[in-house]
């Protein structure tokens, strides 16, 4: 069978460390598949490995610099162009950092910044500089945009010592740069509807109960599902996040304004992600003006409950994917069971918010995702967008599921 990489576009950027003569097999097991690599070396690398040896497994000029007289197209945009995926292996804590922070000052940087295409990064770096903050947070940014890390793992590094960091040995990486080719627009044809963010329910003119929610859970699932080729609509209450560009955005208050724009979109899509913190209960009404505390002591406000949206959804879903998010202090998975029954749903992933990194304001999550035939799949703290791709994956399997 053909590898999904065959007569693919794939940049290999290789940078200056020791496990840069790992890059020449991840090369060669590249060309086995029949993809087209364009080796890209940083200046470090080529102390490490001669060029010569990957532009003879490649067949392939390596490229070097930013700038070619020569030639009329600038090469970091034709290969930001023509790539089909992207990989960095090795990839050091140097050039980790220069692409977090947007720093293009050489071929390689450029071309990650000016491609569209996925990047995947195996970093490669002795367990002091992983482990410290200043990378932790570099790696996490890029995470959070959605590039995708595989490793490092823990072996013998360099240094002798048997710690994390050794890059992912290469038969691995280009497993996963299958994977990643599989999953491009493997939504595609498809549209989803994500609900995310808190609401607001008014009391009066000036103010509102709320909740923590900051929307980012929902909002990365929605830039991964625009990457995977899926159409998004996605119904927000407030937050200071950007809307991904390619949304349907729309942006609501309350509960019933939220269930408003859900019920008129609904039938549009095939499914349904209900990440929003949907306030159960409003105020009975809101009053006008605002209210004075000089004309009472005590003030009593009758709540009343909203509508449950995702019930809702529930009763009339047919062939629809619904997919529920709760957050829970205890029994979390008896909850998650007792919810993803009474609303009809086909997933629901539950977080402990009582655990560090997890929950409302986080960067991270801990996630517990349960299906509709029972099967449970814990996800140990991650970045919410790494938690996202999990959760398209679920969603592909359970659509492939009722297909067959
Ligand atoms: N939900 C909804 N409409 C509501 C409340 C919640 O659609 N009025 C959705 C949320 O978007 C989420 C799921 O239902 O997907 C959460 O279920 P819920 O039973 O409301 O969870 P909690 O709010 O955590 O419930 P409780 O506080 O009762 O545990």
């Amino acid at each position: 069978m053909n590898s999904v990489l065959k007569n693919k576009n794939i940049v290999v950027g290789i940078t200056g460390s020791i496990a840069a003569y790992k890059a020449v097999e991840i090369i060669r097991l590249l060309r086995k598949k029949e993809a087209i690599i364009y080796p890209v070396m940083t200046r470090a690398a080529t102390y490490f490995v001669h060029p010569l040896t990957f532009q003879t497994l490649s067949s392939q000029r390596v490229t070097r610099k930013m700038f070619k007289e020569e030639k009329k197209e600038i090469p970091h945009l034709s290969l930001a162009k023509l790539a089909d995926l992207l990989l960095i292996a090795p990839a050091t804590a140097n050039i980790i950092g220069k692409i977090a922070n947007g720093i293009a000052d050489d071929i390689l940087t450029t071309t990650v910044l000016a491609t569209r295409a996925p990047v995947v990064i195996a970093p490669a770096m002795n367990y002091r500089m992983f482990r410290n903050p200043i990378f932790q947070t570099n790696m996490n940014k890029l995470k959070t945009f959605g590039f995708k890390f595989i490793g490092p793992e823990k072996g013998v590094l360099a240094s002798g010592e048997a710690e994390i960091g050794r890059m992912v040995d290469p038969p691995r990486i280009v497993k996963y740069l299958e994977k990643v080719m599989n999953s491009l627009n493997d939504f595609q044809g498809k549209s989803f509807l994500i609900t995310a963010g808190p609401t607001r329910e008014p009391l009066d003119e000036v103010r509102f109960f709320s909740n923590y929610s900051s929307g980012k859970m929902g909002y990365a699932l929605a830039e991964e599902g625009i990457s995977r080729g899926a159409k998004i609509i996605l119904i927000s209450g407030p937050t200071f996040l950007t809307p991904p560009a390619k949304a349907e955005f729309y942006l609501v208050e309350s509960a019933k304004d939220m269930e408003k724009k859900v019920m008129d979109n609904f039938s549009k899509v095939d499914g349904v992600f209900m990440v929003a913190a949907v306030a159960d209960y409003r105020p009975e009404k809101r009053r006008e003006g605002k209210i004075k505390k000089d004309s009472q002591k005590e003030l009593t406000i009758k709540l009343v409950q909203n509508p449950d949206i995702l019930k809702e959804l529930g009763e009339r879903k047919k062939d629809k994917i619904l997919i529920g998010f709760c957050a829970e202090v205890e029994n979390i998975e008896e909850e998650a069971k007792k919810k993803l029954k009474e609303k009809n749903l086909d997933l629901i992933v539950a977080n402990d918010i009582t655990l560090e990194g997890a929950g409302f304001e986080e960067e991270t999550n801990i996630v517990t995702l349960i299906d509709k035939n029972g099967k449970i799949e814990y996800l140990a703290k991650r970045s919410k967008r790494e938690i996202a791709v999990k959760i398209w994956d679920k969603v592909k399997n359970l659509l492939e599921k009722d297909i067959s």
